[in-house]
């Protein structure tokens, strides 16, 4: 029987993007420096608050190949280390990001493996993560008749993000994991940081901004994080509003952003675009039936 080929992308190929704009008011660059490699991290805290652009922006000042994985409870073992993929007369073995992680590593000296959503992987597969997660750094793929180790001077570190917002199909991590990892709890940022991210994202992308209507903004955010609205703006929104503002006019941006609520709870934004911002509620209801604003 003939050797089982093996393929996987090449290191160039997870090198991390460069360029990206990420203002860091809450002192992760300097953590990750001191944890990077050394203690696997899960960053959890609501969406849109960047969690995972503080990492992708990290691998770039850094310059460390990152390989970044959206979980799902869809994912099984498979796309986690690999499978055999037929082409042509060959069935090469290849390699899913945790093997190739390990690859990565041991051929540049280090890589960073983001999972996305670490929590939607079922608990089955979170156990997948284990011997990558401690002591042992080594995962054993029969299926490919290869213990994948990392070299004594290889460095991997695993990085999670999650949401810790309870919804639909994600599970909780297990004890089991979570044992083996350092949480680092995130918050929304808070209003005089959060402006000076927005003031500095947008700047960078030459959107000029109404410091007193990004000041309003914020409060409209900051009340539709309380939990009584289904759907919190983010950080992530705030500049797309702006962004918005800029390009269609400030009361399409929000008829835009209203868009992202549902049924009472779009009622409920509403009337709070009409106190903060003394929008008509009925003026922006009715932009989506044509009527002119
Ligand atoms: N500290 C920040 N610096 C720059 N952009 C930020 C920051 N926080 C949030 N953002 C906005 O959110 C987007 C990235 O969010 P992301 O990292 O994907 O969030 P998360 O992973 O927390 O869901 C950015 O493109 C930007 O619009
Ligand atoms: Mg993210």
């Amino acid at each position: 029987m003939s050797a089982i080929q093996i393929e996987r992308l090449s290191a160039d190929d997870y090198a991390p993007r460069q360029g990206l704009v990420y203002v860091d008011t809450r002192d992760l660059h300097p953590l990750y420096d001191k944890l990077a490699f050394l203690s696997n991290i899960v960053l959890a805290g609501p969406k849109g608050i960047g969690k995972s652009l503080s990492v992708a922006s990290f691998c770039a000042i850094k310059q460390y190949p990152i390989i970044t994985f959206d979980c799902s409870e869809d994912v099984r073992r498979s796309h986690l280390i690999g499978m055999f993929v037929p082409r042509g007369p060959e069935t090469p073995f290849v390699l899913g990001p945790l093997t190739s992680a390990y690859e990565i590593a041991n051929e540049t000296g280090q890589c960073v493996l983001l999972f996305e959503e670490i929590n939607a992987l079922t608990p089955q597969m979170q156990k997948v993560l284990n011997g990558s997660t401690d002591f042992r750094r080594t995962i054993e793929v029969p299926e490919c008749k290869k213990v994948f180790r990392l070299d004594p001077k290889a460095k991997l570190w695993i990085v999670g993000t999650m949401n810790d917002a309870v919804y639909g199909g994600v599970y909780a991590l297990n004890e089991d994991l979570k044992s083996r990892l350092r949480m680092l709890p995130l918050k929304y940022p808070k209003k005089t940081d959060e402006q000076k991210i927005i003031a500095e994202v947008l700047h960078k992308a030459e959107i000029p901004v109404d410091a007193q209507l990004l000041g309003k903004l914020l409060t409209l955010a900051q009340e539709s994080r309380t939990g009584s609205i289904e759907y919190a703006l983010s950080t992530r929104d705030l500049v797309q509003i702006v962004e918005d503002v800029h390009r269609v006019g400030l009361n399409r941006a929000l008829w835009i952003a209203t868009g992202k609520f549902e049924g009472s709870n779009q009622e409920t934004i509403l009337k709070r675009i009409a106190s903060i911002l003394g929008i008509g509620e009925r003026l922006l209801a009715d932009m989506g039936s044509g009527k002119s604003a």
